[in-house]
């Protein structure tokens, strides 16, 4: 794996950004995996900032996101879906078939989970996947847990997830407990991967991801095996692995 260490959060955004223009130069119509949450709010903005400068088309993108709640209606602000439109999409040429999000509200969970492994294999899998990190190691919404899940799945949200995302909601009890998740095969099948981490809160899941032995336990470990994974880590989230 590789490590790109970032001054801050700009510097993180702004190389994560640019290796996704590159992707989209190398192969205009190539699929990418996208994330939501705090760290890659950056990234979209300048993304947006290169389109408008017309350095960047989206016109034959794919995008494949990783994860969405359950149970929230596409409307709701906190859904992945209103995150992606508000964050992106409306403000780029990426056609609107051409991106897939989870449904969390689907009436059967199990065959939107199915159907999204199948769109994924259809569209001839994901060319580069970005990622974030949760403080607990997971990426996606893949938790901590005592095996690896394979596919796209229903997944129950950890303790820590819950916690750390009710900062977006108005009380804890209002995040919902389960999700739609990319599975670690789906992930690590991308071409590329690309993890962004911002903060002290990651240090500890960076530090175990980098360092420590490859586990469910610490879902990214697994990134360790993959023939094509860049981390750009912004130096507060990479406090211990520089021993500091
Ligand atoms: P964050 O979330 O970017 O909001 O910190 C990352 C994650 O939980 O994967």
């Amino acid at each position: 794996m590789r490590i790109i260490l970032a001054e801050n959060f700009e510097e993180m955004s702004k190389k994560a950004a640019a290796i996704v223009r590159s992707q989209i130069i190398l192969k205009p119509d190539c699929v990418l995996g996208l994330a939501t949450g705090d760290t890659p709010t950056g990234m979209y903005q300048e993304l947006i900032k290169m389109y408008e400068n017309l350095e960047v088309d989206f016109s034959e993108v794919t995008i494949f996101n990783l994860d969405e709640y359950c149970s929230l209606n596409r409307k709701n602000a906190q859904s992945y879906y209103y995150y992606m439109h508000h964050n992106f999409f409306k403000y780029i040429n990426v056609k609107k078939e051409n991106t897939y999000i989870p449904n969390g509200t689907a009436p059967d969970i199990d065959e939107e989970c199915r159907n999204y492994e199948g769109q994924i294999k259809n569209k001839g899998g994901i060319d580069l996947q970005v990622l974030g990190i949760g403080a607990n190691g997971h990426i996606g919404f893949n938790e901590p847990d005592i095996n690896f899940e394979a596919e796209t799945h229903l997944v129950k949200l950890d303790k820590m997830t819950i916690e750390a995302n009710s900062r977006f909601f108005s009380s804890k009890d209002e995040v919902p407990t389960t999700a739609i998740s990319m599975g670690i095969k789906t992930i690590m099948q991308s071409k590329m991967l690309v993890l962004l981490a911002n903060g002290e809160t990651k240090a500890n899941a960076i530090y175990k991801t980098v360092k420590g032995k490859i586990c469910p336990e610490v879902p990214a470990s697994i990134i360790q095996l993959h023939p094509n994974a860049t981390m750009i880590i912004e130096k507060n989230a990479a406090k211990l692995l520089l021993g500091q």
